[in-house]
């Protein structure tokens, strides 16, 4: 695995009625990239943001776009968000299109694939596509809406993931594991000792009194955990 600790806040938690502040105070606060949330309404049962979002925060930010497209059809717009400039862009494994194809297609022109599964989703979800993605996003909600709980019984597939990209040589041993949905600083403790070194947080970040310190605390919770999670 690639083992650098990154934190994402995830500008879904952020002020729609300032999102380029909020995109900025993001940044201020230490993150390493931002994460943006892009739904359609069918995939998920809520509509979010779209290409024009993702273009003003390339334009305001120094930091990468980490895009998660909760899209039935991600290959109808995945052109769209690389012209905006994401960095990295995500999809499901569960979207109802060519996986394999649309994470081609991502690679080709030159932006990091990243493929995420649901918390029902099985680890075998991903073998068709090893070698095809660079990141894997666990998620630990179920996606649509920022604020829930975390999903503890998603752990044990951080943990089957992580020990396989480990155990991999070549295409499965690059991979980094992200987690997505209820992280605060107890929730990362547990999601990065089973593996993740990539971590989305929106609610715990944005509505912490003071967002660099939050981050940075999160920071640290979360290497120490990783640690561990490598030495296991
Ligand atoms: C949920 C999104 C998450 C969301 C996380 O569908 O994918 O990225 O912003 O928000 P919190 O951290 O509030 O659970
Ligand atoms: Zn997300």
């Amino acid at each position: 695995m690639k083992q650098k600790v990154a934190i994402l806040p995830s500008l879904l938690a952020g002020n729609f009625g300032r999102l380029e502040e909020s995109a900025l105070k993001a940044q201020a606060a230490g993150g390493d990239a931002l994460h943006l949330d892009i739904m359609d309404g069918h995939f998920v049962p809520n509509l979010t943001m779209g290409p024009d979002v993702v273009r003003m925060a390339h334009s305001c930010l120094r930091i990468p776009l980490s895009v998660h497209l909760m899209l039935t059809r991600p290959d109808y717009l995945v052109d769209a968000f690389i012209e905006a400039g994401s960095a990295t862009l995500l999809i499901h494994a569960e979207a109802q299109c060519d996986v394999a194809k649309t994470l081609r297609r991502i690679r080709e022109k030159g932006i990091r694939p990243g493929l995420a599964l649901n918390p029902e989703t099985p680890a075998a979800a991903l073998d068709p596509y090893w070698g095809a993605f660079d990141e894997v996003l666990c998620m630990t909600v179920h996606p649509g809406f920022g604020g829930q709980a975390f999903m503890p019984e998603v752990l044990p597939k951080l943990s089957e993931i992580f020990t396989r990209a480990r155990q991999g040589r070549g295409e499965e041993s690059v991979v980094d594991l992200g987690v997505d949905g209820g992280i605060d600083l107890e929730t990362v403790k547990q999601a990065a000792g089973a593996g993740a070194n990539i971590i989305i947080a929106g609610s715990s970040l944005f509505k912490a009194a003071d967002m660099s310190q939050a981050l940075a605390a999160m920071r640290t919770a979360a290497e120490q955990s990783w640690t561990v999670a490598d030495d296991s």
